[in-house]
């Protein structure tokens, strides 16, 4: 099991555009989606994208059962959940114009929650590790984690939908908490 280390804002490499990857998946790619699951796990989170481990690939990782603490707590007991999905070049064919707003937070953005609004309903196309293409509608939680994730291959955080004062304020405050 490898924990990788969650970059933190203002760290550039979380404002890389991800490039696609390619299959069938290298073995170093395969490590990656390992890695993205454990770290995430262990952080805790409900989902992980590459970049946020410095890694520019197009892959992310969800488990939204995890944000269910007591889910979190019986994870390692017989009967325990995980729902694990591996999201690989996903990409967005429709947004509802229909918005909702959630309290979003972000493990390279700790500490602080805000309200974002965001379409209500998706509908995604992604291939799976062993290269299979998917097509479905998400809506509700679901919907909302998959846009959040999936910004972060495109260098962007859910702090960027905020007004630039109260961004300023959480950049500078994670600047001076996180110097390394
Ligand atoms: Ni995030």
């Amino acid at each position: 099991m490898t924990i990788r280390e969650i970059l933190i804002h203002p760290d550039d490499h979380l404002r890389e555009v991800a490039r696609e990857v390619t299959f069938p998946l290298s073995d170093d790619v395969k490590q990656l989606i390992q890695d993205l699951a454990d770290t995430m796990y262990d952080a805790p989170g409900v989902g992980l994208a590459s970049t946020q481990i410095g890694v520019p690939l197009r892959v992310a990782v969800t488990d939204i059962l995890w944000r269910s603490e007591e889910v979190r707590h019986n994870a390692d007991e017989p009967g325990g959940l995980r729902d694990l999905k591996v999201w690989i070049n996903p990409e967005f064919l429709w947004k509802s114009d229909e918005m909702v707003t959630w309290e979003e937070g972000c493990l390279s953005v700790p500490e602080y929650y805000a309200d974002v609004a965001r379409p209500a309903a998706v509908r995604l196309r992604w291939f799976d590790a062993e290269g299979t293409r998917h097509e479905s509608d998400f809506e509700g939680f679901q919907a909302v984690a998959l846009q959040h994730e999936f910004d972060h291959l495109d260098g962007k955080l859910f702090i960027d939908y905020l007004s630039m004062l109260r961004r300023n304020m959480i950049t500078k405050k994670l600047k001076k908490l996180y110097k390394s």
